[in-house]
């Protein structure tokens, strides 16, 4: 295993979100940071979750749930989630329960093992980013999670750019510390890589951005060994 990509540094990506830190995220992250610091306000992204969501869909890197619990409708559908961070997987399952999501604790950077039937959407929201080594490497997650996707169905999701984008000074501070805290590995990901990455894995891919934020969607997995 490359060294950027060593079990420690897969931990620390999903290591700050303990409880307390699950309790701000919807303030700090999808409030004040999103709005003011990446310049992608959440409403574009629950847009993007709930143009896509189907009936039978898989949230990656779940975090606090939030766009699970705001953009499903209707109660007669299958939810599943796919965290490493089991406070995550723990906050979500309890704020969707009216959904009885299937929990499924596991690595996108390794084979993922799911019960069921493949999944007609999947999500991935701001897990990217969080992810250590390069846009190539940490696009292999497409691979493993297109396995899991329906040959009709649709993969989308977001992450926050390092290289490429407009950014302010607050943002370049702030991407830097938590790059520095390993709680982002995004200072070389770029659109062209994000691109080649989905393009790798899928062949229709969309890629568009809004402040430092590349919004994606992807259909037509290519299942093809890598
Ligand atoms: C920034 S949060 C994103 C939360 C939510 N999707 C959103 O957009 O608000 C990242 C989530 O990814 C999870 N995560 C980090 N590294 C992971 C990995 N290697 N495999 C699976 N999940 C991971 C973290 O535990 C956390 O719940």
């Amino acid at each position: 295993m490359n060294a950027k990509i060593s079990p420690e540094t897969i931990d620390a990506g999903q290591a700050i979100y303990s409880k307390k830190i699950l309790m701000i995220y919807d303030i700090w992250v999808l409030g004040i940071s999103n709005t003011f610091i990446w310049r992608c306000p959440t409403r574009h992204l629950r847009a993007l979750f709930s143009e896509h969501v189907s009936n039978n869909h898989l949230d990656v890197g779940v975090g606090t749930g939030y766009f699970l619990d705001k953009c499903l409708k209707a109660k007669e559908r299958r939810v599943a989630l796919l965290d490493l961070n089991p406070n995550s997987l723990a906050a979500t399952a309890d704020r969707i329960q009216r959904f009885s999501p299937e929990i499924n604790q596991g690595n996108v950077l390794a084979p993922i093992s799911l019960q069921g039937e493949k999944f007609a959407s999947i999500s991935i929201n701001y897990l990217l980013h969080c992810l250590p080594g390069t846009m190539t490497e940490k696009s292999q997650a497409f691979g493993y999670l297109a396995e899991h996707l329906m040959a009709d169905g649709v993969l989308f999701g977001s992450t926050i750019l390092g290289q490429g984008l407009p950014k302010s000074f607050l943002a370049n501070k702030l991407m830097r510390f938590y790059n520095e805290k390993g709680a982002f590995s995004n200072l070389g990901d770029d659109m062209i890589s994000l691109k080649a990455g989905l393009k790798r894995y899928f062949e229709d891919v969309e890629v568009r951005t809004r402040g430092c934020v590349a919004i994606f969607v992807a259909r037509t997995p290519k299942l093809i060994a890598k």
